[in-house]
């Protein structure tokens, strides 16, 4: 019986089919196992040495894998979120409420999404003050810290994002004010500092294209919707790939 199985399994991973997948290991030699650990995707997020003590939870806090935990558990239950909203003003308010008050478990998928979101803002905030006070920052990591800030600027970016979504009057008159900032921006802003300069008109500005018109209405909701619900999570997703490669390539630093 045991060389049976032992045949089935070795024509299986002779397969065309089989070695398309696993391109290593199907021989057990020292080489062939260092392989399949390099190329392994769930091994490929931690280096292959690690000290001890890098990866000790005093030495990192946890807050790079928590905020990892944290972005998982939002898209999971911002999917679900998707089955029972519309991005249109007549609907919007509605149906939060609903899914507050009518949709089964609505209210806890809604509030988990909520919880985690600040969740998620303080736990990166926490992993780039670990990063900094550990002088995790310097080479030859700092390229991972310029991907971790444009992380930190996409957290931020799809909170503000999703808090225009309820459509209610803190979200109608947050989105207000955050786009009026981005009018004052310099070069891309109508009021920013050569604005006018660069030919940045009321119709052309940074503020118009955030809400595709001069003011916080339908347009303005699809797009927030949008980048909230699509490109912005597709961006976080390309850059945490390329953080993690580079968590693996460079090492863990480590307390000296
Ligand atoms: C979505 C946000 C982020 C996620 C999910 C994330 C995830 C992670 C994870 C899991 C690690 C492995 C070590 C650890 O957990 O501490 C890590 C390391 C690292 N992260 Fe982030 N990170 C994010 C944002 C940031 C930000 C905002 C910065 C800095 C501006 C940053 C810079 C770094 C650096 C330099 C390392 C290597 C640290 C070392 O080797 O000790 N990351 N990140």
């Amino acid at each position: 019986m045991g060389g049976l199985s032992e045949r089935i399994s070795k024509w299986v991973k002779s397969t065309q089919f089989y070695r398309a997948i696993f391109r290593h290991g199907y021989e057990d030699t020292p080489r062939n196992r260092a392989l399949t650990t390099f190329s392994n995707v769930l091994y490929h997020l931690h280096p292959v040495k690690t000290r001890r003590e890098s990866i000790k939870l005093r030495y990192t806090w946890c807050m790079g894998g928590t905020s990892l935990l944290l972005f998982v558990i939002l898209s999971a239950t911002g999917v679900l979120l998707m089955f029972y909203y519309v991005p249109d003003t007549r609907r919007a308010y509605q149906d939060i409420k609903d899914m507050m008050m009518v949709v089964s478990y609505g209210i806890i998928f809604r509030n988990i999404h909520r919880l985690a979101a600040h969740g998620m803002v303080f736990t990166v905030w926490v992993h780039m003050t670990r990063v900094f006070l550990t002088g995790a920052y310097k080479p030859p990591r700092e390229f991972n810290w310029i991907i971790g800030v444009m992380l930190l600027m996409l957290t931020l970016l799809l909170s503000w994002t999703g808090y225009l979504l309820p459509w209610d009057q803190l979200a109608l008159w947050a989105i207000t004010v955050g786009t009026k900032m981005a009018a004052a921006t310099p070069l891309f802003g109508v009021e920013g500092p050569f604005g006018p300069e660069l030919g940045m008109r009321p119709d052309n500005d940074v503020k118009f294209m955030l809400l595709g018109g001069t003011e916080v209405g339908q347009n303005a909701l699809l797009r927030f919707y949008v980048l909230h619900c699509v490109a912005l999570p597709l961006l976080v997703v390309v850059l945490l790939a390329v953080h993690f490669w580079r968590v693996r390539k460079d090492g863990f630093s480590g307390p000296l």
